[in-house]
């Protein structure tokens, strides 16, 4: 293993002791490598999703324990806790497993974390080498730490369950329910940027005009005329589910009849039928409800499918390279939040009142500067609002 000399012994952490308590600020030992692929990165940025608040309540534990159970091979459960958040980061690695080839010590990376491990909102966070891509260059790095986890889930669903991919998305009409939010935004860009003919999101009125910046045909789910404007423009070939509403499952019926159409979402009862029935009730549960949702799908030569996030190396990849080449944009960064001030963006992050991405700046770097590197660039233009 080669290991960046200075490293310190210990790290300052956002640490959840107990579910549905506050986060506390801990002094924690710094994670170590245990296996040849993995990497140990030091975080400049993590971005605070909507998941983290959920998870911060307990959201999914039967799953995620049973599965870190698993993962340890252990006969015994397996407490999460005392756990870090956060699912993705921009950083500098600081060393690396013998087999990594791909990264060195101070190469800077996007990363994502597998579902199961120790979080980003810390100073340091250990992943896999093929969970992390090189930074890209036209982005500093609260920019960078916009994008890994939203588009990582964004391709779970389109790519890896759809099967929607950048070599056959040419010409595809696709509908995004949630189009505003942090995944839908991300997939409405992956969709555009492989050449769909069209990407129509639905979103509130106040964010028609956001969805409309990320590439998206916006459309008021609570106008009267929502419905008639989806079959105008429809019909789709693929349809994602960012949100759970009456208008989201409405919505097979704007989809292709025989032409292998598919309606995915990322809003699985999974976590929360486990959390309520146990793991074996859980699971039955879910299925039933697929079943059920699903049954009538392959009636017209269509499909119906949940995904899940995971980690992605071709996607991270490509997200990098879209960011250079300007064909994906950074998104709108609605707060960045220093180190000290984790709780107070989980607070903000679990409200209503977020347009496009909470982040926090872990090494405090001076980001008005670091933006002005790119200020030059139209299609980059920083918009990060500093408190
Ligand atoms: N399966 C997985 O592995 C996985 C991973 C991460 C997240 N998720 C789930 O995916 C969902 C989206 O996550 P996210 O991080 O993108 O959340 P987010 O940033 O909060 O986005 C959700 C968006 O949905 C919009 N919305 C609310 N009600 C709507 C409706 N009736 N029709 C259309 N849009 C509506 C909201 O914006 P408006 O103000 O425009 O309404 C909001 O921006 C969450 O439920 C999350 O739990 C699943």
């Amino acid at each position: 293993m080669r290991r960046a000399s200075a490293l310190p012994a210990s790290m300052n952490a956002w640490v959840l002791e107990q579910y549905k308590t506050p986060l506390i600020k801990k002094e924690v030992a710094i994670p170590q490598i245990t296996q040849p692929d993995q990497i140990l990165i030091k975080v400049k940025a993590a971005s605070v999703n909507p998941i983290d608040t959920w998870l911060s309540k307990g959201y999914g534990n039967n799953i995620l324990s049973t599965w870190r159970q698993l993962e340890k091979g252990s006969l015994q459960s397996v407490s999460r806790l005392p756990l870090i958040l956060g699912h993705d980061c921009c950083g500098e690695v600081v060393d690396v497993g013998a087999n990594v080839k791909k990264f060195k010590i101070s190469d800077e990376v996007i990363a994502v974390i597998p579902g199961t491990w120790q979080g980003t909102h810390a100073e340091y966070v250990l992943t896999k080498a093929n969970a992390a891509a090189p930074k890209p260059i036209k982005a500093n790095y609260v920019e960078a730490t916009t994008m890994p986890f939203v588009a990582c889930t964004a391709w779970a669903a389109l790519v890896t369950a759809a099967q929607v991919n950048p070599n056959n998305a040419s010409g595809l009409r696709a509908l995004i329910h949630g189009g505003s939010g942090g995944i839908g935004s991300a997939a409405i860009q992956m969709l555009n940027a492989w050449g769909a003919e069209k990407v129509v999101a639905t979103c509130a009125a106040n964010n028609m005009e956001y969805v409309r910046s990320m590439g998206g045909i916006p459309i008021d789910y609570k106008d009267h005329s929502a419905k008639d404007r989806l079959k105008s423009e429809g019909p789709f070939d693929v349809i994602l589910d960012c949100v759970s509403s009456d208008l989201a499952q409405w919505s097979d019926n704007v989809m292709k009849s025989w032409k292998n159409s598919v309606h995915v979402s990322i809003v699985s009862p999974l976590f929360g039928e486990t959390d309520k029935y146990g793991i074996p009730g859980g699971i039955a549960s879910t299925a039933l409800t697929f079943f059920q949702r699903a049954c009538t799908f392959p009636l017209n030569g269509r499909w119906f499918t949940y995904a899940y996030f995971w980690p992605n190396e071709k996607c991270l990849n490509q997200i990098s390279s879209f960011i250079d080449n300007g064909r994906i944009k950074i998104p709108n960064i609605d707060r960045v939040y220093k180190f000290d001030e984790v709780p107070t963006a989980y607070i903000h992050s679990s409200t209503q009142d977020v347009r496009g991405k909470i982040v926090i700046d872990v090494a405090g770097d001076d980001l008005l500067s670091a933006g002005k590197e790119i200020a030059d660039d139209p299609f980059l233009t920083p918009r990060v609002n500093v408190i």
